[in-house]
């Protein structure tokens, strides 16, 4: 078990890696708590949770809403839940962004952590202190900064996580490997069957090193004005591969590292081969590095009209200014810059890659 401490300016976090929820007694405060949980999770290991009050919500981005933080605010009221009393969030990213809402806004802030079940939630969601909800089908339109006390991740609930979530998890661990010059990447290509079978150690290594990466960049930018966006390697593209071709976060982002990164290539930043070692990794993870490899058109051509909605997502992207799209590209391990790319240029470039 490792730990890793954050200080940020929205408050201090304590990471306990490879720490067992069975040690989750250490790290509650003796005071009146209640725990926040989905229904997978509270069916697979309500046994082992520590004998409380329960408030159990539903699955699924669409949950993700005011009316769920509604329904938690009237749960803590007949609990008497107040400002001296505790609140854990025990699943994934969408228990804890909810949960982190809920507590940083009810009587203006209750304490709170979180055991983190899901290999995304272990490496990205609980880490960086952004809580939040959904809205009018906007992602994370509302919410808070604000750091958990602790978050315990415990390797031996990913036993039970299905496979597709494991590879949203993996594909953020590969793009945290290419944010850092340290060895993840390397660790990747030799140890990825270890990784996939749930080795504990390799899992351990996998999560402490992207806890540290991206606590890292969230600690000299916690608000997200400069260098936080380095976390968005991947998401441009993928946001809207996500939105308009069906694929899970995941593999939406592992095509749209395998797209910046060829972008990076075009662009001169980054060398052929290192693009081609991050399209082979992402193969050994079984996640795509194609827009849509189950439904090649015939010669390889992307439909014109599925390439408009694409562009369209494209455009909708916030993070757009000006005439084009900015995109984080690759210049090193662990080195990056954003451009922003005509939307001329990313139509070439869509259509190479499909
Ligand atoms: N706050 C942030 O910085 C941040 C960063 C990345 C993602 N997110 C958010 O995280 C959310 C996605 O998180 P996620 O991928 O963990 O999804 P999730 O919370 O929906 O969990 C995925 C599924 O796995 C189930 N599950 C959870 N733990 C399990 C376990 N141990 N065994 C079996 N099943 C289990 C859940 O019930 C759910 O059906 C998104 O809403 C996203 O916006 C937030
Ligand atoms: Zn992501």
């Amino acid at each position: 078990m490792k730990i890793i401490e954050i200080h940020g300016q929205t408050g201090a976090s304590t990471i306990a890696v490879g720490e067992s929820l069975e040690n989750l007694k250490k790290y509650l405060p003796k005071r009146k708590t209640v725990i926040i949980t989905d229904k997978n999770v509270n069916r697979l290991y309500a046994g082992q949770f520590p004998s409380l009050p329960k408030i159990v919500i539903g699955t699924g981005e669409k949950i993700k809403t005011l009316q769920t933080i509604e329904y938690i605010f009237d749960k803590l009221l007949q609990l008497e839940i107040d400002r001296s009393s505790y609140i854990l969030g025990i699943g994934g990213g969408i228990v804890c962004d909810i949960t982190g809402f809920a507590a940083s806004t009810y009587m203006r802030g209750v304490g709170f952590g979180f055991v983190s079940s899901t290999l995304l939630s272990q490496v990205d969601a609980s880490v960086g202190g952004k809580n939040g909800v959904n809205f009018r089908g906007y992602k994370n339109m509302v919410g808070v900064f604000n750091q958990p006390d602790f978050v315990i991740c415990d390797p031996a609930m990913l036993k039970t996580l299905p496979k597709k979530e494991l590879a949203n998890g993996f594909a953020e661990i590969v793009k945290h490997a290419c944010l850092s010059s340290g060895d993840l990447f390397d660790f990747l290509e030799n140890n990825y069957e270890a990784a996939l079978t749930l080795d504990p150690a390799a899992i351990e290594k996998l999560v402490y090193d992207s806890v540290a990466i991206k606590s890292a960049v969230v600690n000299r930018d916690e608000k997200e004005k400069g260098e936080r966006r380095k976390l968005n390697f991947g998401h441009t593209l993928g946001h809207a591969l996500e939105k308009t071709r069906g694929l899970s976060h995941g593999e939406a982002v592992s095509a749209g590292m395998v797209f910046a990164a060829g972008l990076s290539v075009r662009k001169g930043l980054l060398e052929e081969a290192a693009a081609v070692r991050l399209k082979q990794l992402l193969e050994k993870f079984n996640l795509p590095t194609k827009i849509d490899p189950a439904k090649n058109a015939p010669g390889g051509i992307l439909p014109g009209g599925e390439m408009d909605k694409i562009l369209d997502a494209l455009k909708k992207d916030k993070k757009r200014e000006g005439a084009g799209i900015h995109f984080v590209l690759l210049k090193s391990p662990g080195e990056v810059v954003i451009e922003e790319i005509p939307i001329s240029e990313l139509a070439e470039v869509i259509h190479d890659m499909y």
